[in-house]
C-alpha cells in the first residue's frame, strides 16, 4: 500500500489517536491503518465485531454494575494464593466488583487468566503495561475502588509496604491509595514470628492498615503447624464488606438548614449595624450535622470562619438576604436558626457615604427586619418538622427563652447567657439550656440545662437530639 501523510490534523484528533493506540498497544500509525481498514470494509470485520462485542458487553456490565461496591484484590506470592480464587467468588457474593492484581511471585501459584475468568474482569500484573498505563492505570486501581484487599499478604509485600516501596504494580497501588486497606497475611509460622515481620506489621497497623489473621493450623509444609494460615475467604469477604460499607449514620438522608453569624445592616455604603456573634456555634452545628450524615446548607452572615467540609455554604450580609437564602434552601427536615439576626435595619440608608456636617448628627430611621425564625416556624406549608431557635440573653435567660418559644412558634429554643462576663460570645465554650414544648410540665415548657462544654460538644449533643426527634412520628 502507498504511504499516506495526513497534515493539519486537529490536536483533539491527534490526542484521541494516541490514546486509542496506547489502549490497543499499537503505534499511532498502526492504529490509523486499522481504522482505515475498518472504515473501508477491508480486512477488519472479524476484529471489528470483536471490538463491538467487547464494547457493548462492557456497556451492559457497566449498567448492571452501577451502585455496586468495588474491591481491588492484590494477590501476592504465597502458597495460599490458590484460596484467593475462592475469595474472588466470596467477594462477588457480597456484592463486590473485583479487579485482581497479581504480583510476579503470585503468578507462580495462580494465573491471571484464572483470576480474570472468576472475576469477569481483566487482571493486572505489570506496572509498565502500555495498555493500562497510558492514563496512569495504577492510580485508577488505587482509587477507583471502595477498598483494597491483599490476600495472601506475604512477609515480603508487607516489608515493602512498611518501607513505602513502589517498584511493582502492587506496591505502587498500595502507596498511591487513599482507600481502606485490608491485609490477610499468610506465611510460615517462623516467618510470622520473626521480629522483622512483627515490626513491619506493627508499623502498618499504626499507619492505618487493617489486618485479619493469620489463623492457627497446619501449614502446607509437611509437619509444620502454628500461626500463619491465611484467614478463610468467607471471613475476609465479610470483613471487606464491613470496611467498605460504613455504618449508617443518624442523619443519613436528612436535609438540615442552619443559619449562623451576625447580619450587617447598612447605614451607608461603608457603615453598618452589627452584633458580636462569631458564628462559631452555628458552624460547629453544621459540621456536626454533616458528620452525622445530613445534607447541610449553612446560611452564614459575615464571619471569618472557613466553610465546614461537605456543607453547602451561602454567605449573606443582611437579614433580608438571609431570609431569601433560607427560603431557597427549603425544604428541610430540621432548621436551626443560630444566627444573631439584627432586629432592625436603617430605613433611610444612604446611597453615598454620609458626611459629617456642622449642622448636627444624621438622623437614622430604624425599621423592623423580617423575623426569620417566626416566619418559618409559622409557615403552614413546607415548615420543617423541627424548627429550633437560639436565644442569646443577658438577663432573665430562662423566662425570656420560654416566652420566645411560645411567641415564635418554634419547637425548641437553645438559650445561652451572652453577658460579657460569660465569654460565650466569640469564645469556644458555651453553657446552654434546651427549652422545649413539654405537655407534662406545668406551663407546657420543659428545660434541660447542659453543663458548660465546648461549642463542638454542644453541637454534637444537639445533633444527637435532633436525630432522635426526627425519628419520632409527627405529632
Ligand atoms: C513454594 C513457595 C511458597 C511460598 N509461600 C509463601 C507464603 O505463604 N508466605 C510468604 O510470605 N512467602 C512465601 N513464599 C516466598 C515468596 O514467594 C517470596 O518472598 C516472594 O518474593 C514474594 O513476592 P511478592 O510479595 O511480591 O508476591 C513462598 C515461596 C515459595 C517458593
Amino acid at each position: 500500500m502507498a504511504s499516506l501523510t495526513i497534515r493539519k490534523l486537529d490536536d483533539a484528533i491527534k490526542a484521541e489517536l494516541r490514546l486509542r493506540a496506547a489502549q490497543h498497544g499499537r503505534s499511532v500509525e498502526d492504529e490509523v491503518r486499522t481504522i482505515l481498514r475498518a472504515a473501508t470494509g477491508g480486512d477488519m470485520p472479524a476484529d471489528n465485531t470483536k471490538y463491538r462485542i467487547a464494547a457493548s458487553s462492557q456497556g451492559a456490565v457497566a449498567a448492571q454494575d452501577s451502585g455496586k461496591l468495588r474491591a481491588t484484590l492484590i494477590i501476592s506470592g504465597g502458597i495460599a494464593a490458590y484460596k484467593s480464587l475462592d475469595l474472588i467468588r466470596r467477594l462477588k457474593d457480597n456484592g463486590f466488583i473485583v479487579r485482581c492484581v497479581l504480583t510476579h511471585a503470585a503468578q507462580q501459584f495462580v494465573t491471571p487468566l484464572a483470576a480474570s475468568a472468576l472475576s469477569n474482569q481483566r487482571s493486572y500484573t505489570d506496572l509498565f503495561d502500555p495498555a493500562s498505563e497510558f492514563d496512569a492505570g495504577h492510580i485508577r486501581l488505587a482509587r477507583d475502588c471502595d477498598l483494597i484487599v491483599v490476600a495472601p499478604a506475604t512477609a515480603d509485600l508487607m516489608a515493602k509496604m512498611a518501607q513505602g516501596h513502589a517498584d511493582d504494580l502492587a506496591t505502587a497501588i498500595l502507596l498511591a491509595t487513599d482507600r481502606p486497606v485490608l491485609l490477610a497475611p499468610a506465611m510460615n509460622p517462623l516467618m510470622w514470628a520473626n521480629p522483622a515481620t512483627r515490626r513491619n506489621v506493627a508499623r502498618l497497623i499504626r499507619d492505618g492498615v487493617r489486618t485479619l489473621g493469620p489463623n492457627t493450623g497446619s501449614m502446607a509444609e509437611a509437619g509444620e503447624a502454628g500461626v500463619g494460615r491465611m484467614a478463610e475467604p468467607l471471613e475476609i469477604a465479610a470483613r471487606a464488606l464491613e470496611m467498605a460499607r460504613p455504618p449508617a449514620r443518624p442523619l443519613d438522608g436528612r436535609r438540615i438548614l442552619i443559619t449562623a453569624g451576625p447580619t450587617h445592616e447598612p447605614i451607608d455604603p461603608v457603615r453598618y449595624i452589627a452584633n458580636r456573634s462569631s458564628g462559631k456555634q452555628g458552624f460547629a452545628i453544621a459540621a456536626a450535622a454533616r458528620a452525622a450524615g445530613a445534607e447541610v446548607t449553612l446560611v452564614a452572615g459575615p464571619v471569618g470562619l472557613p466553610d465546614p467540609a461537605g456543607v453547602t455554604v451561602r454567605r449573606v450580609e443582611s437579614a433580608r438576604d438571609m431570609l431569601a437564602e433560607v427560603d431557597a434552601a427549603l425544604p428541610a427536615d430540621a432548621a436551626i436558626f443560630a444566627a444573631a439576626v439584627a432586629d432592625w435595619r436603617v430605613a433611610n440608608a444612604g446611597e453615598q457615604k454620609i458626611k459629617k456636617t456642622a449642622s448636627g448628627f444624621p438622623h437614622l430611621d430604624l425599621v423592623e427586619n423580617p423575623d426569620i425564625l417566626s416566619t418559618i416556624a409559622h409557615r403552614a406549608e413546607g415548615r420543617p418538622k423541627l424548627v429550633i431557635g437560639f436565644a442569646a440573653e443577658t438577663e432573665h435567660l430562662l423566662a425570656n427563652a420560654r416566652a420566645k418559644l411560645v411567641r415564635k412558634g418554634c419547637d425548641w429554643i437553645v438559650a445561652n447567657d451572652v453577658s460579657p462576663a460569660t465569654g460565650i460570645m466569640g469564645g469556644d465554650r458555651n453553657t446552654v439550656h434546651l427549652v422545649s414544648r413539654d405537655d407534662g410540665a406545668p406551663d407546657g415548657v420543659g428545660v434541660d440545662s447542659w453543663p458548660a462544654m465546648g461549642k463542638d460538644e454542644v453541637a454534637a449533643h444537639l445533633v444527637e437530639r435532633i436525630a432522635a426527634a426526627l425519628k419520632e412520628p409527627a405529632a
